[in-house]
């Protein structure tokens, strides 16, 4: 089994570093300026001495990235950032949002997107984010799964992120019913009905969603709790350990970039 060469532990950023006196500072004497960026940096240490949450910080953010490293791989932190965007706007409508199917849910809608200060941006925002992170979830994984990213030691990396595509949907085909409009209801009826279609899975899957034989009262609540609080709540959980082991493995090399002859990627002679 190939052994992964140990890295050198990154360097300390300059912004932690307390920087030398200049000339003239010696007596003590700082500007606001530079009193303000003391602070900071006091601030910092007095946490860090209790937690040494630097270490972990530095691990996660200050890592060597491959040769020939390139735009799409950005298209991981766009996604996560879609993901954010989705959480803060999503706990704006929360506030507002009512899962009543009899009306309320409609009304509740009516009135963040016509009366509320910045109704309509917000829920616009979480309306057409929800398509942006679809997409975005998609081009990584063609990414990695072009640049091979899928292969030894990432396939753990792999799943999981096979999993967030798949929670990442159950958080669009969820939130597309909570507005409780004709178009809601009815494209929420033949997704439930396709669902039903899956072998063995299919019929028991499709009687959760709906909270029993037919479409009711308890499936509007049901599909706003798997939105809100056990969705979200397994991708933040996954994002944690995929995001762990991108820093734990790095990323993969462009395939085109050639490794080097280094000495420390020759396998040993027995
Ligand atoms: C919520 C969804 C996801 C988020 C927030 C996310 C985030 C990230 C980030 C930030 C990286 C590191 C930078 C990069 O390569 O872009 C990464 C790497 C990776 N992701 Fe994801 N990801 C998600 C979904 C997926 C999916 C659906 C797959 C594949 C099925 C996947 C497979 C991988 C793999 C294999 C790597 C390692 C890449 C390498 O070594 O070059 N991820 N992910």
């Amino acid at each position: 089994m190939p052994r992964l060469p140990k890295l050198p532990a990154p360097p300390l950023p300059a912004a932690l570093k307390a920087p030398p006196a200049r000339p003239g500072e010696e007596d003590g004497r700082l500007g606001p300026i530079e009193d303000a960026k003391q602070a900071g940096i006091t601030i910092v240490d007095w946490v860090d001495e209790r937690t040494s949450l630097s270490g972990v910080g530095r691990w996660l953010l200050f890592r060597k990235v491959p040769k020939g490293t390139n735009w799409f791989y950005t298209l991981g932190s766009a996604t996560l950032f879609a993901f954010l965007s989705q959480a803060v706007t999503g706990v704006f409508l929360a506030m507002y949002y009512r899962p009543d199917p009899a009306g309320g849910a409609y009304e509740s809608i009516r009135h963040v997107t016509n009366e509320v200060f910045l109704g309509q941006f917000v829920r616009g925002m979480h309306k057409w984010g929800s398509s942006v992170m679809v997409v975005l979830v998609f081009l990584h994984m063609g990414r990695t799964f072009l640049f091979g990213a899928y292969k030894y030691p990432r396939e753990l990396n792999w799943v999981i992120g096979v999993v967030l595509l798949v929670l990442t949907l159950v958080m669009a085909f969820t939130g597309y019913l909570l507005p409780f409009d004709q178009r809601a209801y009815w494209a929420t009826i033949v997704g439930v009905n396709i669902n039903g279609t899956g072998p063995l899975l299919g019929p028991y899957l499709s009687d959760f969603l709906r909270g029993g034989g037919e479409f009711g009262a308890t499936t509007l609540s049901r599909f706003y709790s798997i939105h809100m609080l056990l969705v979200p709540g397994l991708i933040i959980a996954l994002i944690g350990a995929h995001l762990y082991l991108v820093t734990k493995l790095g990323t993969t090399a462009p395939p085109w970039e050639k490794a080097e002859n280094s000495a420390d990627l020759r396998e040993a002679k027995a």
